[in-house]
């Protein structure tokens, strides 16, 4: 699979960063995502059911979209939390990868015609397109299922199953009508109607925020049970969060083609976005202002948070 880099790996570029010690500044994210980003996709190889497992069809779809690319950014997240809070990457790698395969899920639903109906997803066409509607949607289903065998499967072998069932509770909670899916039902509602900011934040919140949010906390819960560091952790999720789907509107409209997906597919279907609502000056200020809350919330960590900090430079900064 074609690695996916991140653009702002130079981040003495970004001003809220000028006063990091220069050991920080030198932080390498380009090598950092190209190492999560071979972890995670040799573990989701052997956490999928292999092509030739019958049924096949549907090996084939879930396979198609979970290996068409991907930034892997929860699953990264989910490791930088894990490393945030004195832990190591491959313990949380079954959490990254059912964190993945839940927003895969989730992309291959949302381009479904009853929803953006878009044609392009990870620079190939849509899980629909190839497979037709009725597997995409199968497909999907068996995604998210199959996240949740990995995740049951974590309580065999953690020194502490509570703990895995906190983090199987909290992942399903953001999954659900509380979360993404209830997200994504008012996202569908909003279409051709002039949304106020408060709602279209809630809006923000719940499609994209909080399966971000739980990438980050889970990976600290399965380390750590500090509740100071948790609740940082959790800050930070929030602020990044919702930049990353504000960044995600702006691209829509300012993206190339190393997006990978439909460009203008927001204005073509009447979105609710931030550059529709508060215009594209005022997005941008937003996605910045919410990049310096998540690195303050990072304040009492020291350079082993320094993951997390390049991470949200580049969800704020990035191209794609
Ligand atoms: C796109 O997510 C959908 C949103 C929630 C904004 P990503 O930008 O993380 O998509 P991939 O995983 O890199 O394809
Ligand atoms: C989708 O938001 C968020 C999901 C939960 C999948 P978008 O509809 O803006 O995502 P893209 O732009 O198609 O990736
Ligand atoms: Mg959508
Ligand atoms: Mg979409
Ligand atoms: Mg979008």
């Amino acid at each position: 699979m074609e690695k996916q880099m991140p653009q702002t790996e130079n981040r003495e570029r970004i001003p809220w960063q000028a006063d990091r010690p220069a050991k920080t500044l030198r932080f390498d994210l380009t090598t950092y995502f190209g190492d999560c980003q071979s972890l995670v996709n040799q573990a989701l190889e052997g956490a999928l059911p292999k092509k030739e497992v019958f049924p096949s069809k549907i090996h084939e779809a879930m396979r198609y979209s979970i290996f068409a690319g991907g930034k892997r950014i929860r699953p990264i997240l989910c490791i930088a939390a894990s490393e945030a809070c004195g832990g190591g990457r491959r313990e949380v790698l079954p959490v990254a990868c059912a964190l993945e395969m839940i927003h895969t899920f989730s992309l291959i639903h949302d381009d479904l015609p009853a929803m953006d109906d878009d044609n392009l997803r990870r620079g190939i066409p849509t899980n629909h397109k190839v497979f037709g509607e009725a597997t995409a949607i199968l497909a999907g289903d068996a995604l998210v299922s199959q996240a949740f065998v990995l995740l049951g499967r974590l309580g065999d072998t953690h020194p502490d199953p509570r703990r895995v069932l906190q983090i199987i509770h909290d992942i399903a909670l953001a999954t659900g009508s509380l979360g993404m899916v209830g997200g994504q039902l008012l996202d569908l509602d909003s279409e051709g109607k002039k949304l106020d900011l408060p709602h279209l934040q809630r809006l923000h919140e719940l499609k994209t925020g909080r399966l971000i949010t739980v990438s980050i906390t889970s990976g600290a819960k399965l380390v750590s049970d500090s509740v100071e560091k948790i609740a940082a952790l959790e800050r930070y999720g929030a602020a990044v969060g919702l930049a990353f789907q504000i960044a995600d509107d702006i691209l829509d409209i300012e993206g190339g083609v190393e997006l990978g997906k439909d460009i203008g597919s927001d204005q073509a279907n009447n979105k609710a976005t931030y550059p529709s609502i508060v215009g594209m000056e005022q997005a941008r200020k937003t996605a910045h202002t919410l990049g310096k809350e998540a690195m303050g919330s990072l304040k009492d960590f020291g350079e082993e948070a320094d993951p997390l900090r390049a991470l949200a430079s580049f969800i704020v900064e990035r191209k794609k």
